[in-house]
């Protein structure tokens, strides 16, 4: 079991270039794999749970080269894949699971998903409904609405779907099943989730519309399809990972920090919105576009008057992944933050909402959960602890900064699951400290 024991620090100091966004090195990998040609990634993020995307295209008869500085997908074609010779080991990649399902949805062979324990007692319910209604034969195999998931497929009809909940990966697990459909298919959602596969589909020659409804739901289009074409793709940095460092900056007296090349995409840049409504010193620069993202660099400086605010509504899927480390965030900011509508965060890599009131409480924090989110007064000084990750690698890199700004060391167990989306992240972190 790896222990990490992480100090107060006397601020972060310097540039740091943050590892490639999770969301989109997954999908990058996806549609190379399923269009013609090569497709060439650079900055693409070599974190366990893209490797598992990886792994699982190679034995679908995928070539994936891993070069020193880029990744190259010699696609097979939207029909070119081959049948596996045993389960997909998906790992702990819910991304991975539930994206790669629409595709496997449109394939001419029957497949199996798994992954570990995690993973395998996350809902896939969610993916499930939609895909055999367009015609896939999606089971359960324990029943439970969980993987292992045993896919089969059928011949695929367009449908609209009215998603439940605001999610990307329901989201686009449908889209992708529907580019082998027979008729265009369309997905609504209760707010616009994070939009990578809309724009990377088109990058990739699809037809992808989405059109955002004065109420606040979204609706997003896709047209059957008979080939994508293999693209150059620079992922931009993970805006979930350089998180940590942005509330680090911001609660460490005499921080100042330049974070290079992160992604701002206005669907997920939900935590920059509410950092400034809290009052914090963040700089946006050399805002540009690169292959449809947004991206810009981050000057972040120590903010020492921080003000609690209220989360809640359309914003939480553009900062769902940053909910544990933005209740750090408001423990150290004067007044109260309230979150809601986070429910979604039970059913993470963990049940993020009870895992954060549990340890900040540990820490000695003014925190409530409630059904949909928490309550934390914050503003009181916070002592060290020993703290359990749960195997989930935004609780322990929250836990690492809430460290960095309290009263002692703060031990955390089983602190390697970083490497799921951000395996230099202690390295990075020291860096910054010295
Ligand atoms: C992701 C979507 C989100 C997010 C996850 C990555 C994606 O999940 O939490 O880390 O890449 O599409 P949901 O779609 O379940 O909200």
């Amino acid at each position: 079991m790896s222990v990490r024991t992480i100090a107060p620090t006397r601020g972060l100091k310097g540039e740091v270039t943050i590892p490639g966004d999770k969301s989109i090195s997954h999908r990058s990998i996806m549609l190379g794999s399923i269009a013609l040609g090569t497709t060439e990634i650079t900055h693409f993020l070599e974190g366990a749970d893209c490797l598992s995307t990886i792994d699982c295209f190679r034995k679908m008869g995928v070539e994936i080269e891993r070069k020193p500085s880029s990744i190259l997908v010699h696609g097979k074609g939207l029909r070119g894949l081959t049948a596996p010779a045993s389960t997909l080991n998906v790992g702990n990649s819910g991304t991975t699971t539930r994206l790669i399902s629409g595709i496997l949805s449109g394939q001419n062979f029957a497949t199996t998903l798994s992954g570990d324990d995690s993973l395998n007692s996350r809902p896939m319910k969610r993916i499930m409904t939609p895909l055999n209604t367009m015609g896939a034969h999606i089971r359960s195999l324990n029943d439970n609405g969980c993987a292992p998931l045993h896919i089969r497929p059928g011949a695929l009809h367009g449908i609209h779907y009215q998603s439940p909940v605001a999610s990307a990966q329901v989201k686009s697990a449908v889209l992708l099943a529907g580019l082998y459909a027979d008729s265009p298919t369309s997905v609504t959602e209760p707010a616009l989730s994070r939009n990578h596969t809309e724009l990377m589909l088109q990058g990739f020659g699809a037809y992808v519309a989405t059109d955002l409804h004065t109420d606040g739901t979204a609706t997003a289009h896709v047209e059957p399809c008979k080939e994508l074409y293999g693209q150059q793709i620079c992922v931009p940095g993970d805006i979930s990972s350089a998180a940590y460092f942005i509330v680090a900056a911001l609660i460490v007296p005499g921080s100042e920090i330049l974070i290079k090349n992160c992604g701002i995409n206005e669907t997920r840049d939900g935590i920059l919105r509410v950092c400034r409504a809290m009052g914090a010193d963040i700089t946006v620069l050399n805002a540009h576009t690169s292959g449809g993202e947004a991206v810009a660099d981050l000057l972040v400086r120590y903010t020492p008057d921080l003000k609690g605010c209220v989360i809640e509504g359309d914003i939480i899927p553009t900062l769902i992944d940053e909910i544990p480390v933005i209740a750090v965030l408001a423990a150290f900011a004067d007044g109260t933050t309230t979150i809601r509508n986070a429910e979604e965060l039970k059913v993470k890599e963990s049940n993020r909402l009870d895992i954060m009131v549990h340890h900040l409480s540990e820490m000695g924090c003014d925190i409530t959960g409630t059904e949909d989110g928490m309550i934390i007064n914050g503003g009181k000084t916070l002592q060290g602890a020993v703290l359990d990750s749960f195997l989930d690698h935004r609780i322990a890199m929250s836990f690492a900064i809430a460290s960095l700004a309290c009263e002692s060391t703060l031990t955390i167990r089983r602190a390697d699951c970083v490497n799921i989306s951000y395996p230099a992240f202690y390295q990075d972190l020291e860096r910054l400290c010295r």
